[in-house]
């Protein structure tokens, strides 16, 4: 794992938009894993701007979400299809066709779910995928116990992201109960994944899944098994980071060719 503690998030998301934007210019066909939530919205106003003012351009690449709430249609304001038009795909030149994003409303959720995972592995699997966490240790929606061997399928939202995502909606009772979700291993099989943490209630959650044991109880902590997987921090979220000071040494003192 690398951690990478940032002053601020604005550092921390020039610093992941760069790496993404390096991928989409180096690679012919990339196919991006993308989160939805408050973290990823300072990434996506940059790609925005790349593409607007240094010709970024999306034509050849696939997105696979990860995750959308069960029971919500794409136009519904809280919906995550709804966001991601919002935040990224109406502001860019990615195809509708090579968008995928879970159907909240598919009537046969297990065989839309594998579906979803066929057509991941069909496009050539995730290149990179972006992850934010939950105060509670999830990535995607897989929240705390999930299998570490999980693939797509639908899960339950803990009562505290309800609570946490609340602010989406007309107040807590709106919150959907269920969400599909990708799987750990889903996430896992990605060739690299890039996880961003910002502010001072995602301490913990860092803090745990970087510097903990391996556990199902914190999803994220699974990203320890992965090659290629990059934290990017800001100061308040690696406030629980005991290496802290290690990482910051290390990342300062990089050679240029491993340089973001
Ligand atoms: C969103 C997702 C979630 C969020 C997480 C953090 O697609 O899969 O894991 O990344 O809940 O949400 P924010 O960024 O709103 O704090």
């Amino acid at each position: 794992m690398e951690i990478i503690v940032q002053p601020d998030s604005q550092a921390a998301s020039r610093i992941a938009s760069r790496i993404i934007s390096r991928l989409i210019r180096e690679k012919t066909r990339p196919v991006l894993g993308l989160a939805t939530g408050n973290t990823p919205l300072q990434v996506y106003k940059e790609l925005v701007r790349m593409h607007r003012e240094e010709g970024l351009s999306f034509a050849g690449v696939t997105t696979f979400n990860l995750d959308e709430y069960v029971g919500l249609s794409p136009d519904h304001p809280s919906s995550f299809h709804a966001f991601m038009a919002r935040n990224l795909f109406h502001h860019i030149d990615v195809p509708r066709e090579s968008i995928h994003i879970p159907d909240g409303q598919a009537k046969d959720i297990p065989g839309f779910c594998r579906r979803y995972e066929e057509d991941i592995r069909s496009s050539g699997g995730i290149d990179l995928q972006v992850l934010g966490i939950g105060t509670d240790g999830h990535i995607g929606f897989n929240e705390p116990s999930s299998s570490l061997a999980s693939r797509t399928r639908i899960k339950t939202l803990t009562a505290q992201t309800r609570r946490d995502n609340a602010s989406s909606f007309d107040g807590e009772e709106h919150v959907p109960y269920h969400c599909i979700t990708m799987g750990v291993g889903t996430i896992l099989d990605s060739r690299m994944c890039l996880l961003l943490a910002f502010g001072k209630k995602k301490a913990r959650a860092v803090a745990a899944a970087c510097e903990g044991p391996v556990t199902a109880m914190v999803p994220a902590s699974a990203l320890q098994m992965h090659p290629r997987a990059v934290v990017i921090v800001d100061g308040e979220a690696s406030s629980g980071l005991e290496r802290a000071d290690y990482y910051q040494w290390v990342y300062a003192h990089k050679p240029d060719w491993q340089k973001y």
